[in-house]
């Protein structure tokens, strides 16, 4: 796979009359071709907007509950473990002032439970539905965040679970992403920890490299993330704010379930078989584990 839109600015690969929307612009052929199924570009007119300047951010992190941000230090290696991510020693407010300087890597999570960023964020979502629908119908479960980093974070290499768009705001980043369906550069197993064990920081191995697309973000730019596509992030010379909108879709939490179903084989001695080999193996894994976790919440409610 080759890095074929390294430096190349979205209009440069679109084949079609983009579409304009109030806050993202996209080739639609492009879209429909690509998504779910490998990066691709888009473009937004979010860059000036009031929600991302720093007094607004600083009084969002201030509002939102301790648990919904995430911060510690940004020069970090490509691989680290979860739990041992190094801290930056900073308060929350002094990491978003002091960004430019202390060298952290900050999150903001959920921030639609603040009314104006949930309006901007389904005002965004709104605009894509129309071409996600018919790909991964029954658009769920909008969240938005929000990431701040220093010059020359590092976000380590790792998958998320939900359908993405980053949106960049200001600075730049360089972004490696890598084809999640290539049981080469991401195997069952490295899935079943993932969706059984929460696990979202993998083992970056070398000879991915060659296999990655490489895209260099720039204000105005945003970027498409397929569910699970390994990837990891370099932040530019200068600091970054990020809009990151995601969503999920029914199809996931089945994907989710067979993974966890396999999980617990592979915890048994068995060697289960891989997802989409067969819809009907696929399909009892799905209703064992529904229906188990329906059972388990009925008896834990009943106990409490
Ligand atoms: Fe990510």
């Amino acid at each position: 796979m080759s890095s074929t839109l390294l430096d190349a600015p979205a209009s440069a690969v679109a084949s079609s009359t983009p579409k304009t929307g109030p806050h993202l612009s996209y080739d639609e052929t492009e879209f429909r071709e690509c998504f779910h199924k490998q990066p691709f570009l888009i473009q937004h007119s979010l860059c000036d907007h009031p929600l991302f300047e720093l007094e607004r951010l600083l009084q969002l992190a201030r509002d939102l509950p301790e648990n919904h941000i995430e911060y510690n230090a940004g020069n970090l290696p490509l691989t680290v473990e979860q739990a041992l991510t190094p801290r930056n020693g900073l308060s929350v407010e002094e990491t978003i002032r002091r960004i430019e300087s202390c060298k952290s890597w900050m999150v903001l999570k959920w921030v639609h439970h603040d009314p104006a960023y949930a309006r901007l964020l389904e005002e965004c979502l709104e605009q894509i539905r129309p071409l996600t629908e018919p790909i991964c119908p029954g658009m769920r479960f909008a969240q938005a965040y929000i990431f701040l980093t220093s010059p020359g974070s590092v976000t380590p290499y790792h998958i998320d679970p939900e359908h993405n768009f980053l949106l960049q705001i200001r600075g730049s980043k360089t972004i490696h992403q890598f084809n999640g369906s290539d049981p080469d550069v991401l195997s069952s197993v490295d899935l079943e920890r993932f969706y059984a064990g929460r696990v979202r920081n993998l083992e970056f191995r070398e000879e991915f490299r060659q296999k990655s697309w490489v895209y260099n973000l720039e204000p105005g730019q945003g970027l498409h993330f397929p569910v699970t596509y390994p990837h990891y992030v370099q932040n530019g010379d200068g600091i970054s704010v990020s809009f990151s909108i995601t969503f999920r879709t029914p199809d996931l939490d089945k994907r989710r379930m067979v993974h966890q179903f396999n999980a617990g084989l592979r915890r048994w001695g068995v060697t289960p078989r891989p997802i989409f080999q067969s819809p009907l193996s696929d399909l009892f894994k799905y209703q064992a584990v529904r229906v188990g976790t329906k059972l388990s919440n009925l008896v834990r409610r009943n106990e409490d």
